[in-house]
């Protein structure tokens, strides 16, 4: 899965792209991660990339012909037809979208940085908004990382166990029940004996109940759905 990702802050995914399962995406190459920063697009010698809104207002917006020239130069090697723009205004992100996203081969996603970019890019190139959540970020390059992080541990052969992803939370809907580890009792504080007892079913019994306790308490929204 190729992401070409326009930003004015390429340096904020080196170290993303460095550790973790992200790095191992890339080095297996289950991931290519092309950075643009479309500042080298703009017309202008002080590569200034925004301008004060029409109409008055506080804030800086993104001008249309960097991004216009940006998604071109890209598209003469990326053909996709999706054009993710992280914004507040966005749909939140969820699993679900992930996985839809997870399956296809090339994505563009568009970082905005200050108030806003100037509506006719959203108009003409962006295909879908997404959200992080309903809180406002200095730019989309965290969102950006978030969804890349998210598919790049669904590519076949990224994580050791496929089953992992599979009990991640929501992938059923539900958030995740508890996980222990060695010792089996620290400090006074023990593994529930179901996990100890090698029965499977009752086990998977276990866990679904916690699932469910958890998502009742936390997300019963998810519960409605
Ligand atoms: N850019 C700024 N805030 C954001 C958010 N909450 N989600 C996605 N992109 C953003």
């Amino acid at each position: 899965m190729k992401f070409d990702v326009l930003t004015l802050f390429p340096a904020m995914f080196h170290s993303f792209m460095e550790a973790s399962i992200v790095a191992k995406a890339i080095k297996q190459n289950a991931i290519e991660i092309s950075l643009v920063d479309f500042r080298d697009f703009t017309f202008v010698k002080s590569r200034q990339v925004d301008d004060y809104p029409y109409g008055g207002e506080a804030g800086m917006v993104i001008k249309p012909e960097p991004v216009f020239r940006a998604v071109e130069f890209i598209r003469e090697t990326n053909t996709s037809s999706h054009l993710i723009y992280f914004t507040p205004q966005g749909r939140p992100l969820t699993q679900e979208i992930v996985r839809e996203y997870a399956v296809c081969e090339n994505v563009i996603i568009l970082c905005g940085h200050y108030k806003e970019i100037d509506q006719r890019v959203r108009d003409v190139l962006v295909t879908d908004e997404i959200s992080l959540g309903d809180y406002v970020l200095s730019g989309g390059e965290l969102a950006a990382m978030c969804f890349i992080d998210a598919c790049a541990r669904l590519q076949p052969g990224v994580l050791k166990d496929i089953e992992s992803a599979n009990s991640d939370s929501f992938e059923d809907g539900l958030l995740g029940y508890p996980h222990y580890t060695r010792p089996e009792e620290y400090e006074g504080m023990k593994v529930p004996e179901v996990l100890l007892s090698g029965n499977h079913k009752k086990i998977e019994a276990w866990r679904k109940e916690k699932a469910l306790e958890i998502t009742r308490e936390r997300r019963r929204d998810l519960l409605d759905e």
